[in-house]
Order: structure tokens, then C-alpha cells, then sequence
């Protein structure tokens, strides 16, 4: 199979099947414990069905709007991942180069294996810098000034991994950060030659905008997890939000909030938008499906705060209801990872199309010509 013949992403997350060692293909596809939040975060969706109206023009269908300061050509984003160098040899970058192309909005992780200012020179398109509160509150505040001086857009400050999920894919195929050629990786690459071959000529892999204060605490070599274990706050709370909210001065998000009642807090806290998001099911097993939230979150927030969903979307009908829900916009993470695994810059750049090109025929399907007017009676709960 070729990326020409990707026509979902579906089909992209069997391309990156079989194009990746099986520990980098699990790291994407897996999630926490038993990846019920995992399932049930796209089986969500299942539970809406949309009511189309009738005899409506949509000769000509507007996927443009404005969320997180930033003038958008359709309500899709790519969320932040960090580890691009895992899926693919030209890592974050690739996705950059397709994000600038279809001037998507790209958030970029402090996990990155590329630096923000590199990502800042390959997209000219809105940038979103993704941060956590440090044990080091320093660090966090260096990463923030960066993100600044490069011409970052907005940020957001991720919440919902005090400490790292139970990822039991990751365990059982032993993928350490930078990969260590065990004999079950070996094996594993050896099947995989061409991922291989390109590892084998570059095989640098760094966390990018951490490497400098984990070399000098001599940790550059630790996996995500201990990452999450050893250098997040765990006292962190609103405190930390409202301290970065006022840090930043500009559009700034909160990701990882299911609850109605924290999203208030938040827009109390300085935030301009939530997330909502479970990590893609990869934190807390058993968390609810973001697209479950909106409603509830929209009714107890009105027009306070911009409301972005994360986790499970794969079809363009999967924007529309979200949208009709209440939703200003949706990111994704493993469509990108898949895609970028599959194909690089030219996967992720068809991905988008194929996102682009379902929104914009689910919107005339629906009977509405501009994503900005989708609203609640487009949509309803199954019987
Ligand atoms: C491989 C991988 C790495 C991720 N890394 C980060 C990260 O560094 N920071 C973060 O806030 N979220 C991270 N996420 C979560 C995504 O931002 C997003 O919430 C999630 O992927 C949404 O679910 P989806 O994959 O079903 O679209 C990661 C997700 C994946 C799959």
C-alpha cells in the first residue's frame, strides 16, 4: 500500500503498521491499561447522529474560523506528541512543513525531538507551544520565554499527567527513550529494514527542548516516563495555571479537563480555552470521551472560554458533531503520528487533505454552509 492509496486513517494507521518496528508502532497505537478510553474515546461519536437540513445553498462551504487568537482555514489542529524521531527521520519537522502548507496550526510538545525555534523556521502558519509545570519552575518559564521569542501563537499547559499511565504495550516491548538494541528490538527492527537503515545512518534522539537542563542534571537518556515522574510538579493547582495564564499574556489553553466544574475554575485561572481531552486514553483508563464533555462543559462556561476537542476524532463527520455540540475546534494526535510514520511530510500533507475534503462534503451533506453556524440542532443524542 502506498500513501496515494490512503483514503482514511485508517488506512494510514496499517501503512505506519507496516512500515514501523512494532515498540514505535505500539507507542503510538497503545494507551493506558486496557485501552478502554482508548476505544471508547472514537466509539464516542457513536452515540450522536446528525440531522441534516434540506434545499440549503452550500454551493460554496466556509471551513475558515478563529480560535486561540488565530485566523484558522478549518477547525483542525495537529496536538502536541512528543517523540516524533521514533516515527519517522525528518520527526516534528516533516508535520511542520505540511502544517505550513495547509497553514494548520501545529502544537509542539516539550517531549519534541526538535527544537521549537527549528519548528518555528519550517511553519509560518499558528504555533502552539505545550508545556507542563516543571518541578524546576524555571525551566518551564525558560521554555515559555522561548516559545515567545520564536513566534509562538499561544500555549497550553497539559494537566493531566501529575504522573506518567500504565502503558503496558510500551512495557512489554521494552521501547526506552533513546531506543536500546535489546534482542527483541533487533529482532523487531530487522523485519522493518528501511526504518532500520535510517536509524542506523542518524541515530541521534534527544528531547529537544529539555536536552540541555537533562544533561546537566546527566538524565538526557531518560525515557517519557520517567520524564513524567521525575520532573512534574505533583503539588501543582490553579495557582501554577493562573501563574503561567499572566507569565504568557496571550491565548492560552488548558489541556486535559473533563470536568464542568474545572473548566470554570479555569476561565477564573486566565485560561482562554480547554482542551478536553483524556491524553488519547493514555493517561487515566476508564476517563471519559472528550466528545461526552462538550455539552455539559459549553452549559456551565457559555461563551468564557473556547473549547477545543481531543481524542478519537478520525472522520470529518467527527468534527461536525463535535462542532454541533458545541465545540470551537478539534485537535488530533495519532492521525498525525500515523500519517507522519507512513509517509512523512507528503503523509501528513494528504491526511489533512483527506480531513479537509470529509469536513468540507459533511458540511453540504448537513446542510450547512459554514462551519461557524453548526449549532445544536444539527445534532442528537441516538435514541
Ligand atoms: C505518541 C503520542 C505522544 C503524545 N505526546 C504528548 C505530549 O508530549 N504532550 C501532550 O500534552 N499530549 C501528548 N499526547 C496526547 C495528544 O496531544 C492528544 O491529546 C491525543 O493524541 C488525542 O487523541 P488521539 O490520538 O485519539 O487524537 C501524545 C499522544 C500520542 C499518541
Amino acid at each position: 500500500m502506498s500513501i496515494a492509496r490512503c483514503n482514511n486513517v485508517e488506512d494510514f494507521r496499517r501503512l505506519a503498521r507496516r512500515r514501523l518496528p512494532a515498540p514505535m508502532f505500539n507507542y503510538i497505537d497503545g494507551a493506558a491499561d486496557d485501552e478502554w478510553s482508548l476505544k471508547n474515546n472514537t466509539r464516542a461519536f457513536e452515540k450522536y447522529e446528525l440531522i441534516n437540513r434540506a434545499l440549503v445553498n452550500v454551493a460554496e462551504i466556509d471551513t475558515r474560523t478563529h480560535v486561540l487568537g488565530c485566523d484558522m482555514p478549518m477547525p483542525i489542529f495537529l496536538a502536541p506528541t512528543g517523540g516524533g524521531r521514533l516515527f519517522h527521520h525528518n520527526k516534528e519537522l516533516a508535520a511542520a512543513r505540511a502544517a505550513n502548507k495547509h497553514r494548520v496550526l501545529m502544537a509542539v510538545s516539550t517531549l519534541g525531538t526538535t527544537s521549537m525555534e527549528d519548528i518555528a523556521k519550517a511553519t509560518s502558519a499558528p504555533k502552539m507551544f505545550q508545556v507542563y509545570l516543571h518541578k524546576d519552575l524555571g525551566l518551564t518559564k525558560e521554555l515559555v520565554e522561548r516559545a515567545r521569542a520564536s513566534g509562538f501563537t499561544s500555549i497550553c499547559l497539559t494537566v493531566d499527567s501529575p504522573v506518567g499511565g500504565n502503558r503496558e504495550r510500551d512495557k512489554r516491548s521494552g521501547l526506552t527513550f533513546p531506543p536500546k538494541m535489546t534482542l527483541a528490538t533487533i529482532l523487531a527492527c530487522a523485519i522493518k529494514p528501511e526504518w532500520s537503515l535510517r536509524f542506523a545512518i542518524n541515530p541521534e534522539f534527544k528531547f529537544a527542548n529539555v536536552d540541555h537542563a537533562l544533561s546537566k542534571e546527566g538524565k538526557a537518556s531518560q525515557g517519557i516516563m520517567e520524564y513524567f515522574n521525575n520532573q512534574f510538579d505533583r503539588t501543582a493547582n490553579w495557582q501554577g495555571a493562573e501563574w503561567l495564564a499572566k507569565l504568557w499574556g496571550g491565548p492560552f489553553a488548558i489541556k486535559g479537563v473533563l470536568s464542568a466544574e474545572d473548566a470554570k475554575i479555569a476561565a477564573d485561572s486566565g485560561a482562554t480555552a480547554i482542551m478536553i481531552s483524556n491524553h488519547g486514553g493514555r493517561q487515566l483508563d476508564g476517563s471519559a470521551a472528550p466528545v461526552d464533555c462538550v455539552r455539559p462543559m459549553r452549559d456551565a462556561v457559555g461563551r468564557k472560554l473556547e473549547l477545543i476537542v481531543d481524542g478519537g476524532v478520525r472522520r470529518g463527520s467527527h468534527v461536525v458533531k463535535a462542532l454541533a455540540l458545541g465545540a470551537d475546534a478539534v485537535s488530533f494526535g495519532r492521525p498525525m503520528l500515523y500519517s507522519l510514520a507512513a509517509g512523512g511530510e507528503k503523509g501528513v500533507d494528504r491526511m489533512l487533505t483527506i480531513m479537509r475534503e470529509e469536513l468540507e462534503r459533511d458540511l453540504a451533506l448537513v446542510g450547512c454552509a459554514k462551519v461557524r453556524d453548526l449549532n445544536e440542532s444539527y445534532v442528537r443524542v441516538r435514541a
